[in-house]
């Protein structure tokens, strides 16, 4: 159990990046603040003015009246849109929080939820923290990561409470675009993490989960860090679809016990949504370009394996003729460039790595010459 752990010494990537520090380009960013993706600082400005003129504690157990009215107006320029009502919107200070008050709702200990076997490692912690077993169903790469009904079916048993999709998913970007005859088979919650949204690549759109399964209850998850690369003032919701309702009084009994988003931003949210959309379509379209970049170098590399993906920030290219992707990272460390290995999300088939195209673009070009032409040696 990750919780039992005794052993926080560095691992042997760790140590490298710590032998090597100042001398390799880090590939691995998804701070935007570090990145030079800074939401215009006036608009934050005139959001917070509002509050500061007529500042009151007035908290409500889903999150304040107009807050979650604009998010309803999100949902409904969403394509297809998802219509929602005020009662359906539960707004939390992170999508992490979501998942925990999500699993306070569904879940008892010793119960097991589901999720893809290649993620982002947040959510065995998540689970564990609750005393729930994560299952694994597969995300099958030859298929552009397509959710493998076969294993979703065979995972699941009396104790499955719910089933975690991201879409687009961290970090293979693939984006759930049709329903899943399985997830229907199954019947039970779905909890859809959509934090990747806005940024499509190969997918014309990222549907949200409710409109392609009404069927099922659906908890679709989202918040402020990504969509507006605002990770450090902490606003995060979750929105049900109808199917989901029978579940909103307990989940407002579960949200009123922390009401942990502050006013502050709650305030200011209307404000951001409207006003940063022109800041979050140059930021889309910057990833976009440098994914496209990617993508024309590495187009005849020998060992280099690179697909567009649906959506997201990153790149999982395949590494050919390698066996240790631990030794990779290390040896590529060593050569001056940061990337993460593919088993930092429990993807062990064949040899993979992590880029972030969220990465400065100048500082991207340049490291990612650096990793081809270190792959074309090592
Ligand atoms: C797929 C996914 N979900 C959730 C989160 C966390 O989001 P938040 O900052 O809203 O807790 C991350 C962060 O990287 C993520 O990659």
């Amino acid at each position: 159990m990750v919780f039992d752990a005794t052993d926080f010494s560095p691992n042997p990537i760790e140590q490298a990046r710590r032998q090597y520090a100042g001398t390799y380009i880090d590939l691995t960013s998804s701070n935007p603040t570090t990145q030079d993706l800074l939401f215009p600082a006036h608009i934050l400005q005139q959001a917070a003015d509002q509050y500061w003129r007529q500042r009151r504690y007035d908290p409500h157990p889903h999150g304040l009246a107009p807050a979650r009215a604009a998010l309803i107006d999100y949902y409904a320029q969403r394509s297809p849109a998802l219509q929602l009502e005020l009662d359906d919107l539960f707004i939390t200070a992170s999508t992490s929080e979501a998942y925990s008050l999500l699993f306070a709702l569904l879940t008892q200990p010793g119960d097991n939820i589901l999720g893809p076997d290649v993620t982002y490692p947040l959510f065995q912690y998540l689970a564990e923290l609750h005393n729930i077993e994560l299952r694994t169903y597969r995300l099958d790469p030859a298929q552009r990561w397509a959710i493998d009904q076969e294993s979703l079916l065979d995972a699941a048993d009396s104790r499955t409470r719910a089933v975690l999709l991201i879409s687009p998913h961290n970090p293979t970007g693939m984006v759930v675009q049709q329903p899943v005859a399985s997830l229907t088979q199954l019947g039970l919650p779905l909890i859809c993490d959509e934090v990747f949204a806005p940024f499509t690549v190969a997918a014309p759109h990222v549907p949200p989960l409710g409109t392609l399964h009404p069927e099922l209850a659906v908890f679709h998850l989202n918040g402020l860090s990504k969509m507006l690369a605002l990770p450090d003032l902490k606003l995060g919701w979750i929105a049900l679809n109808a199917a989901a309702r029978q579940y909103a009084e307990r989940l407002e009994l579960i949200n009123d016990t922390f009401l942990s988003c502050s006013t502050l931003i709650q305030t200011m949210l209307p404000t951001l949504l409207t006003q940063g959309a022109a800041f979050q379509h140059a930021m889309v379209n910057q990833v976009r370009l440098t994914m496209d970049y990617a993508l024309a170098q590495s187009k005849n590399h020998p060992r280099l394996q690179l697909d567009r993906p649906d959506g997201g920030y990153y790149l999982f290219p395949r590494i050919a003729n390698c066996h240790d992707d631990e030794a990779l990272v290390i040896d590529l460390i060593a050569q001056g460039v940061l990337v993460y290995p593919g088993f930092f999300y429990d993807y062990t088939e064949d040899c993979r790595i992590m880029l972030s195209c969220l990465t400065k673009p100048e500082v991207f070009a340049v490291g990612f010459e650096r990793l081809c032409s270190a792959l074309s040696r090592v």
